[in-house]
């Protein structure tokens, strides 16, 4: 028997507002107009849906896009996006490489190793050779070659030109969230300086990508050849203590869930799982149907903020796994059905993120698959 697809009113919804992505777009533009533009897609278009993030931003005319791993490449391919496409941790074996050389795609090589699988591969000769930016380890100490490795792999590169073509060289910014931090300049100066080293030997300057959001915005020797914007395309802030607003950077993901229940409760009563919330006083409270199975943080104390009606109340008691209570004393007419954001237009996902003690990255990403995507292209762009 076929399961027919019912669509719930009072299932959470991720509202997706495509017209503000476009707009953050137009926002990297202004701010590296000089850089090509690598969008930043992983993590299922960090919780928007890849595809339909990636065909919004194709028609925005993206130079190209990143992902962190091969089969979010694939994806992108079936879809039918023809941009270039960079996989951000490169191939982990040979058959990564053949697939790469298939799809045409870009790979980071951050290891000798990858290299090494490039040079044994016996695929390319079907093939052109594959793009390959250098991802140099610059201070962040996670993936990356060391300075000192860099001439070697530039001569490996310059012995095999039928099987791979260089790009560039890429680092990834530690700190640039803060900054007032040094580390960032250094990261970018001694990028730049590898560059013009390998210029001397190559009679020409290597491209430099660098930029994240953060970088793209507050660190113009971040705003290279490349950039790589992730968190500012969707409308969060990348910066620790500035909000989205303050860049105009609009929200694209508005969080939404239905008031499916509420009581008169006595002063005294326990709310919820433990009941660690007492009414201080007779009070209206509401339940909403959404919950850390959908992806709202477990951990969500009372009083972080959610709106109904626009307005806003607090969360009381222990968020479950398919519903929260909130606080309804200051919406007293607040009924069943009403709508209720739990982030995004009116509701920064960073303050959110701030009462919970996590970031707009990891609140946006851990979406549960149970929550719809509604896209919504016209919406009027607010914050
Ligand atoms: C290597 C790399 N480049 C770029 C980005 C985009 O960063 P942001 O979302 O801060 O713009 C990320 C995100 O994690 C990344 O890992």
């Amino acid at each position: 028997m076929v399961a027919s697809v019912v669509i719930n009113q009072y299932a959470p919804t991720a509202r997706i507002n495509l017209a503000a992505l476009r707009h953050n777009f137009n926002q990297v533009r202004l701010h590296a107009p000089a850089s090509r533009v690598y969008s930043v897609i992983k993590a299922n278009a960090y919780g928007h849906d890849l595809e339909t993030v990636a065909a919004v931003l194709a028609a925005n005319k993206t130079d190209g896009f990143a992902v962190a791993r091969l089969d979010e490449a694939l994806r992108l391919r079936h879809a039918g996006i023809a941009q270039p496409i960079l996989v951000l941790e490169g191939a982990n074996d040979g058959e990564d490489v053949t697939v790469a050389y298939q799809h045409h795609l870009t790979l980071v090589v951050h290891q000798t190793e990858q290299f090494d699988l490039i040079e044994h591969s016996t695929t390319p000769s079907h093939y052109a050779p594959l793009n390959v930016w250098l991802k140099v380890d610059t201070g962040m100490h996670r993936l990356g070659l060391a300075t000192a490795q860099v001439p070697e792999l530039l001569d490996r590169l310059n012995r095999h030109r039928d099987r791979a073509c260089l790009c560039g060289l890429l680092t990834h910014l530690a700190n640039a969230d803060d900054p007032d931090d040094p580390l960032t300049a250094r990261q970018c100066a001694d990028l730049t300086a590898l560059s013009v080293n390998a210029a001397r030997d190559l009679s020409h300057p290597l491209p430099l990508c660098i930029g994240n959001s953060a970088g793209i915005l507050r660190h113009p020797a971040a705003r290279t050849n490349w950039v790589r914007p992730g968190i500012m395309l969707y409308g969060g802030s990348p910066l620790l203590n500035e909000t989205a607003a303050q860049w105009q950077l609009q929200p694209v993901m508005t969080l939404t869930a239905r008031l499916i229940a509420r009581h008169e409760l006595k002063r005294g009563d326990a709310v919820g799982y433990g009941g660690e919330f007492h009414c201080p006083e007779d009070m209206p409270v509401g339940v909403v149907a959404i919950g850390y199975g959908d992806g709202y943080p477990r951990h969500a104390p009372t009083g972080t903020p959610v709106l109904i009606n626009n307005q806003r109340v607090q969360l009381i008691g222990r968020v479950s796994m398919d519903m929260i209570t909130i606080d309804l004393r200051q919406q007293p007419n607040a009924k069943i059905g009403d709508s209720v954001v739990l982030w995004g237009a009116g509701l920064p996902v960073e303050e959110v993120a701030g009462w919970v003690g996590s970031s707009n990255y990891e609140l946006l990403t851990r979406l549960a698959p149970r929550v719809q995507l509604n896209y919504d292209s016209s919406s009027a762009v607010n914050n």
